[in-house]
């Protein structure tokens, strides 16, 4: 079994692990990046959602193997130089929580979304975040959270 290499938040990690492991396992587990949340390890819920060649995957889908060599960027890395990134700021200012388990997934949405349709319509809001999970019914905080990023 050969390391893999992967590069996170523009540093390089070179990992002994089965490729077949998920990456959401490697991120939290050997790179102690918790953003990330395990929520149901299906691709259902966009707990566990990262950047990946700026687009939002799930990263409980994803095996080490096809991260290999690609861009990821967790939630730890949208912040940078110790300022928070925009979408994160939005959620803030908003006060998008309630527990707070699927903002993770919801601001790499967005976050994905301002990259590839920084005028995104209300409509492409709601489809950026449809199989988004929230259990709290936060959902109208989190929509004028996306709102105030992509506005
Ligand atoms: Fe990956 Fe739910 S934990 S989609």
């Amino acid at each position: 079994m050969a390391p893999v290499e992967i590069q996170v938040n523009g540093a390089l990690h070179t990992v002994d692990a089965d490729p077949t492991t998920p990456l959401l396992y490697i991120l939290r587990n050997d790179l102690a990046l918790n953003g990330p949340k395990y929520g149901c390890g299906l691709g259902e819920c966009g707990a566990c959602a990262v950047l990946m060649d700026g687009r939002a995957v799930r990263s409980c889908r994803v095996p080490l193997q096809t991260a290999a060599k690609r861009p990821v960027i967790t939630l730890e890395g949208l912040a940078s130089g110790g300022t928070l990134h925009f979408v994160q700021k939005a959620f803030i200012e908003e006060a998008a929580a309630q527990c707070g388990y699927c903002l993770n997934g919801m601001i790499i949405a967005i976050a994905a979304l301002a990259m590839q349709n920084p005028g995104a319509s209300e409509a492409e809001i709601r489809e950026a975040l449809r199989h988004n999970l929230c259990r709290c019914g936060t959902h109208i905080e989190i929509l004028a959270a996306a709102r105030r990023a992509l506005g």
